[in-house]
């Protein structure tokens, strides 16, 4: 029922943990089942330089959450808030129907992210 980049992400995640410095931080629950996802990302030049992820969740969330670290490495935050859960899902090779709703974490987690680092920055000023 799974990809088998949905099984790698998942038994392999990349990027898992936490930068204690982090520019932006997006923490978000899916109401669906209950499920946290908190992103943290790493700024320069308006580019996410580095990003890393904490999920207690399914594996797909899991999965998704990994990829979307992936994805958005090396974009520029305009780049960033465009990705959609679709693209990650995409990304993954597909999820089954049923797992649709793991993958809104990852793209709402990162969005909050980068809202939270433009807010600082806007605090700054
Ligand atoms: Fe909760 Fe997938 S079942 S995020």
């Amino acid at each position: 029922m799974y990809s088998e980049r949905v099984i790698d992400h998942f038994k392999n995640p990349r990027n898992v943990g936490e930068i204690p410095e982090a520019d932006g931080v997006g923490t978000v629950g899916n109401p669906v089942c209950g499920d946290l996802m908190t992103i943290y990302i790493k700024v320069k030049d308006d580019r996410i330089v580095d990003l890393k992820f904490k999920t207690f969740g399914c594996g797909a969330a899991i999965a998704t959450s990994s990829m979307i670290t992936e994805l958005a490495k090396g974009k520029t935050l305009e780049e960033g808030m465009k990705i959609t859960r679709g693209d990650v899902a995409e990304s993954l090779g597909g999820l089954p129907p049923i797992k649709m709703h793991c993958s809104n974490l990852a793209a709402d987690a990162l969005h909050e992210a980068i809202n939270d680092y433009l807010k600082k920055k806007e605090g700054q000023k």
